[in-house]
């Protein structure tokens, strides 16, 4: 249910306790499927899967995960052969991810963290690979904050890989019971958070919650592209998927193969999620 806009400066204590509390709900969920990980050491991610084609070869990369959640990705492009490091702000999210590695044997480190302070905890430019997405960019207020700690975390050279959910997707009215699509919430980025109260959440689960308020903010694919480039990365990749790895749209959107929701009717219609790529320069030489 969406409560209209609200001006709130506790907007991180407010997520975190969601968050908090949905973690360890998210670990025990078939949805994300912990035990694949544990059972088959070359088991990835639906998420990193779809692009594999994308990413290229990682051996040796050294790259963090922002808003890694449970870390499911994160070990994902750890096996893929990067050096990864998860940062999440939940103390949940990090003790299951950190518990899915002790069970998994995957070398991965996570750091708590708000993104905005991540330069706090993580190397400045140290990073070949900043990897992020899948419902994380909503919970920043400022894309432009977020492309300047990306661009700090980034070595000259090094690139952001950003799978997430459309910016035309969140403006979309998720509650219809027909296949119309209405554009609901605001599709650019507003002072003022989307207040939202849910008492569930987006995997299939039975357990209560009782922190169900969340602060969230679009950002148009403009905004974000325009960000990036305003932080010194040249964009070199933008491609628009009509699939999304989550039921975004309940009762309108199909699973199909490879853990993707796309529209049952016409899925040409929506561009519901993207892959971007950026990367920073490298060092320029000056002449003397
Ligand atoms: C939807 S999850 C990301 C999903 C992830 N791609 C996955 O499925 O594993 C969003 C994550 O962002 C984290 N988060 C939200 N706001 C944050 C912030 N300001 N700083 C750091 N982490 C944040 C939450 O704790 C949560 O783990």
């Amino acid at each position: 249910m969406w409560h209209g806009a609200g001006v709130s400066n506790d907007y991180l204590d407010v997520n975190r306790a969601s968050w908090d509390e949905r973690a360890p709900a998210h670990a025990r969920s078939a949805d994300y499927g912990l035990e694949r990980f544990v059972s088959d050491p070359t088991f990835l991610s639906d998420v990193v899967r779809f692009d594999l084609p994308r990413l290229g070869d990682l051996a040796g990369m050294r790259g963090v995960h922002l808003q890694c959640h449970i870390g499911t990705d994160t070990i994902s492009l750890s096996r893929l052969g990067a050096r990864m490091t998860g940062l999440d702000f939940s103390p949940a999210a990090l003790q299951e991810a950190r518990s899915l590695v002790a069970r998994t044997g995957d070398d991965v480190d996570f750091v708590q963290s708000d993104v905005y302070s991540a330069l706090d905890v993580l190397e400045r430019e140290a990073y070949d690979l900043v990897f992020t997405g899948i419902g994380a960019l909503c919970w920043l207020p400022d894309v432009r904050r977020w492309a300047d700690v990306v661009s700090a975390l980034l070595r000259p050279g090094g690139r952001l890989f950003i799978r997430e959910g459309h910016p035309m997707l969140w403006a979309l009215d998720e509650e219809r019971d027909d296949d119309l699509l209405l554009v609901r919430y605001p599709y650019f980025e507003t002072a003022e958070p989307l207040v939202f109260e849910d008492e569930g959440t987006y995997v299939d689960t039975d357990a209560t919650f009782v922190h169900n308020v969340t602060h969230s903010w679009n950002h148009g694919l403009g905004e974000i592209v325009t960000s990036l480039l305003d932080a010194g990365l040249q964009v070199t990749a933008l491609e628009e998927h009509d699939s999304v790895p989550w039921n975004a749209l309940p009762g309108a959107m199909r699973l199909e193969d490879g853990g993707e929701y796309r529209l049952a009717e016409r899925p040409d219609r929506l561009a519901a999620s993207y892959t971007l790529q950026a990367r920073k320069p490298d060092s320029q030489v000056i002449p003397r």
